[in-house]
């Protein structure tokens, strides 16, 4: 865990702020965001990345934590975005993020959202596949707008992760595969038309990864496919995009520093490049887990207990898959505390389950606690501020929790919790029923 997590007189506290108090004056279940964190990751990436190396960029990738503040952080730090979706679109907007600065990806962006990005005037759309050519030309036609374009490879690189986070494998939805008669038609097409303006190659190859041999991998063969492009239509790739996907510390794993990754890639795109004959093309980056993961925490209280003789004893929180979906979907790990028995001997073995009607709803199969453990007390999960709430749903019309942000002993809302009435504000009772 990072060093924000302290404990003093029994009670774990995190970026300065008591996390029982937070539980008392913002209920559970809560997310908690440190402001801290993000900008230590922040000001982490620019040392190692940015102002280290010259023509590089920083373009977060709001999957990972995606809300007005966490953009104003961004905007206020010249970070760049990569949204998805017409809602990240929206939202960046919304808080006047300068268009430049965003990079829209997606396998399957729909009109409506290109013409969202095209009227907004995105720096770049990642295009990931020949029929998504003509939607963005629709849009550039109605806007009069040209735009910057990446095309986005599989570089056919397995990275060894879960294999539901693994991107880069040949066999993905994501990106163009690199078969001469499918990829080089679509460059083509892209340097061809009067509305794009090929600037370059993006890959990512999945998240969560601690070692940079993959990344050098595909590094490699999109640098191959440069030379390629070179050669065929005497074009330069002048960007190149290496991604996200830098691993994070859940439980026991090793954080690696960016530079771990950045500086083995950084001289391998010079040298590849010096090799072509092309410039160095400017390099860019899309983090997201490494920036905000271990920014959050989640604050649940216990409810139910219940022992099986023999088998085991469940302890029941106010939250669950509903705002943490990752152990369900991809079981990952987490680490947890009593935080307001943070300095009593953990000597019972239970498993942590949400209150969410599926057996599958376990947050920690074998969390060790204190043997006082019991109805009231309030539990810390550690780690949980990426793809958590960015996750979260409503299932079981259980409300989407809050998330407060924490600074040095301050706290506010970033978002505030749902309430019931929001759940269904969008329902209609149909008139023939
Ligand atoms: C295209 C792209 N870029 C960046 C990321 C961010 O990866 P991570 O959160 O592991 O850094 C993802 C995650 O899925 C992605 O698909």
């Amino acid at each position: 865990m990072n060093n924000l997590v302290e404990i003093k007189d029994g009670k774990l506290f995190f970026d300065g702020c008591d996390t029982t108090e937070l539980a008392k004056e913002y209920g559970t279940a809560l997310y908690v965001m440190s402001y801290t964190e993000i900008m230590n990751r922040i000001n982490e990436l620019k040392e190692q990345f940015t102002d280290k190396y010259e023509n590089t960029r920083i373009a977060y990738a709001s999957k990972a934590f995606c809300t007005e503040g966490m953009y104003e952080i961004l905007k206020k730090a010249g970070a760049c975005i990569d949204v998805v979706s017409g809602g990240e679109l929206y939202t960046a907007r919304k808080v006047g993020f300068p268009a430049e600065r965003v990079e829209f990806n997606g396998n399957n962006k729909l009109q409506k959202e290109i013409d969202l990005a095209v009227e907004y005037g995105v720096g770049r759309i990642i295009l990931d596949g020949l029929q998504e050519i003509p939607l963005i030309e629709n849009a550039c036609k109605k806007f009069g707008k040209k735009m910057n374009i990446m095309i986005r490879i599989t570089p056919g690189v397995a990275a060894s992760t879960h294999d539901y986070i693994v991107t880069g494998k040949k066999d993905s939805k994501f990106g163009i595969p690199l078969e001469r008669d499918i990829f080089l038609p679509i460059v083509k097409q892209v340097i061809d038309s009067e509305y794009l303006n090929f600037t370059g190659l993006h890959m990512h190859i999945g998240s969560q990864l601690f070692e940079n041999d993959a990344f050098l991998k595909a590094l490699n063969v999109l640098m191959d496919w440069a030379a390629i492009i070179k050669k065929e239509f005497n074009a330069d790739v002048k960007e190149v995009n290496f991604g996200g996907g830098y691993g994070v510390t859940y439980t026991d794993e090793e954080r690696m520093p960016y530079s771990f990754f950045m500086d083995p890639m950084m001289e391998l795109l010079q040298k590849r490049a010096d090799e072509i004959g092309i410039e160095r093309p400017a390099a860019v980056i899309e983090p997201g887990r490494s920036v905000v993961a271990e920014a959050g925490i989640s604050l649940y209280t216990v409810g139910q207990i219940k022992e099986i003789p023999g088998v085991r004893k469940y302890v029941s929180i106010d939250g669950g898959m509903g705002d943490n979906i990752r152990v369900a979907l991809y079981q990952a790990e987490y680490k947890g505390v009593v935080a307001n028995k943070a300095n009593e001997a953990t000597s019972e073995k239970v498993t942590l389950c949400g209150k969410y009607c599926e057996s599958g709803d376990i947050l920690i199969n074998d969390m060790l606690v204190p043997a006082s453990i019991e109805m009231g007390d309030i539990i810390a999960l550690f780690s949980t501020g990426a793809y958590g709430y960015a996750m979260a749903s409503n299932y079981n019309n259980n409300p989407i929790p809050g998330v407060v942000m924490v600074k040095e002993g301050k706290s506010a809302w970033m978002v505030k919790p749902q309430t019931y009435e929001q759940i269904i504000q969008n329902n209609v009772i149909p008139d023939f029923i």
